[in-house]
């Protein structure tokens, strides 16, 4: 086999990151308040919390983040720079519909976009757009409780129209809600605006939860989701719409056979679940038992069956960060992750966060998905957190970020050589962002170093890494140097 040719010529190599991470500028021209903005600041052991009004005083990291909304040009030139043939962003959906359910939509917002779009189209990069990313107006959550009503799934597609409508001819990828499985737990429920009870541990499982209405409003978003789809074909039917799974890849922790069925059986809830409706148009068989055993009984609409039917998606994309262990509890700690968590595996080592680090898994991932869908697959997420230190003459040598991404580039190039259609690779907080799970700055992941701190204090400025370089010279090899 030859391993030196592996990516196509067309293969996307970008970067990834979601609006309430990154522009800021969350109440101007026009924008109002996403569930994202009533998150305030965390650390690894404090849980953010969710509050039901702006308080004085206190630090929310999305209100500036990193401010891309007035930095955007200089951004996409460093990503340019880099060699980026895609950019994954998203839109902030109460940037175009502030209250998510008014008449018209905010012309400044769309304008924004405009501008984004536009300036990426300058360097040839394909804008990769995700319409929801752990965000929704917050309006919508104080109105009918966001995604826990049905009425959500009208708002969401007027929404859908007016993007696919406006930026017509300069997308051509979109994801429609990203991590849509993160709702199986009560962890990603705040995520999609579902809840307004009493929240504010939903980082530490520590939130009041109802299962229901948590697969209630997961049901909703994949009929939104399905509905989007078919709109989006109807609109422009170049337009290639994928589901974005955030991948939990668990490991029986012992040969025994029931350790080996808690990890099938995990898999097919947390991963496959939301895939095969949004893939194969249908709710998989074995989600019936699990709705029975946990007395769930999901309200549908008639038509529901044939608009899943009907909104199958293009291509698969998902996060890969981590694996862990689950089933009988081996020796040690629990391990974390985004959203899902389990066991410690004794053959990895983890980041500062807890996150367990393990490259050959995502070949296992890549493998496995292909293996059931045989749909093009996009990486649209996967990084090292660190804590990234700035020398006196204002150099990152972040050594450590390169090997991990090395590692995980080779695993990419064996799958390919498995036989896996890989058409794109973008690594998380390509420019360091406020991280989702804990508010903090200080997790950073990017190529480009930004001048900010966990409590909101810093100039902004943007330096190159060492990684950056580095990943420069990936692209420029189409993946062949990985020195
Ligand atoms: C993914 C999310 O789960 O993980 C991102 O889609 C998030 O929004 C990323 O930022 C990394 O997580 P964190 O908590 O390190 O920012």
């Amino acid at each position: 086999m030859n391993k030196t040719h592996v990516f196509p010529s067309s293969f996307l190599w970008g970067g990834a990151t979601a609006a309430n991470q990154y522009e800021g500028a969350w109440n101007l021209d026009g924008k109002m308040a996403s569930t994202a903005d009533m998150m305030t600041s965390g650390t690894h052991t404090v849980p953010r919390r969710i509050t039901r009004r702006i308080e004085e005083g206190v630090h929310y990291p999305s209100h500036e983040a990193v401010d891309f909304y007035h930095h955007y040009k200089e951004d996409i030139q460093l990503f340019a720079e880099m060699g980026f043939s895609c950019f994954r962003l998203s839109i902030a959906w109460s940037r175009i519909f502030p209250n998510g359910d008014d008449t018209a939509p905010n012309e400044a917002g769309l304008q924004f976009y405009d501008n984004v779009f536009n300036e990426l189209r300058k360097y040839n990069i394909e804008p990769i757009v995700t319409i929801s990313h752990y965000e929704a107006p917050f309006a919508l959550t104080e109105k009918f409780n966001g995604w826990a009503s049905r009425e959500a799934i009208d708002c969401y597609v007027r929404y859908c129209k007016t993007i696919f409508t406006r930026y017509k001819d300069v997308v051509k990828y979109w994801i429609t809600f990203n991590e849509i499985n993160s709702l199986i737990v009560p962890a990603g429920a705040f995520l999609a605006g579902a809840l307004l009870v009493d929240n504010s541990g939903v980082f530490n499982n520590t939130a009041v939860d109802s299962t229901q209405l948590r697969f209630q409003a997961l049901h909703h978003q994949l009929v939104a989701s399905a509905k989007a789809v078919k709109l989006a074909h109807d609109i422009n039917p170049e337009f290639k719409v994928g589901c974005m799974i955030n991948y939990s890849c668990g490991y029986g922790s012992t040969c025994k056979p029931e350790d080996m069925l808690t990890a099938l059986r995990m898999d097919q809830i947390n991963n496959m679940l939301c895939s095969d409706v949004q893939v194969r148009g249908e709710y998989p068989d074995f989600a019936r038992r699990y709705f029975d055993e946990k007395n769930i009984h999901i309200h549908m609409a008639e038509e529901d069956e044939e608009i899943l039917k009907q909104g199958c998606v293009d291509f698969y994309s998902f996060s890969y960060y981590k694996s862990h262990v689950v089933g009988t509890r081996p020796e040690g700690d629990e391990t974390q992750g985004n959203v899902f968590g389990g066991f410690k595996n004794p053959y990895l080592t983890a980041n500062d966060w807890g996150w367990q680090i393990d490259p050959v898994g995502l070949r296992y991932v890549l493998n496995h998905v292909y293996d059931r869908y045989r749909i093009p697959m996009m990486i649209v997420e996967n990084g090292l957190g660190a804590i990234d230190v700035v020398e006196e003459d204002g150099s990152i040598n972040d050594t450590y970020r390169i090997d991990f991404l090395r590692d995980h580039i080779e695993q990419m190039k064996e799958a390919v050589c498995d036989g896996v259609n890989l058409i794109g690779y973008m690594p998380w907080g390509c420019i360091d962002i406020v991280s989702a799970s804990t508010g903090e700055m200080a997790k950073r992941y990017g190529f480009i170093h930004v001048d900010k701190d966990n409590n909101g204090h810093g100039t902004l400025k943007r330096s190159r890494k060492k990684s950056f370089y580095w990943y420069k010279k990936v692209i420029a090899s189409n993946g062949e140097d990985l020195n």
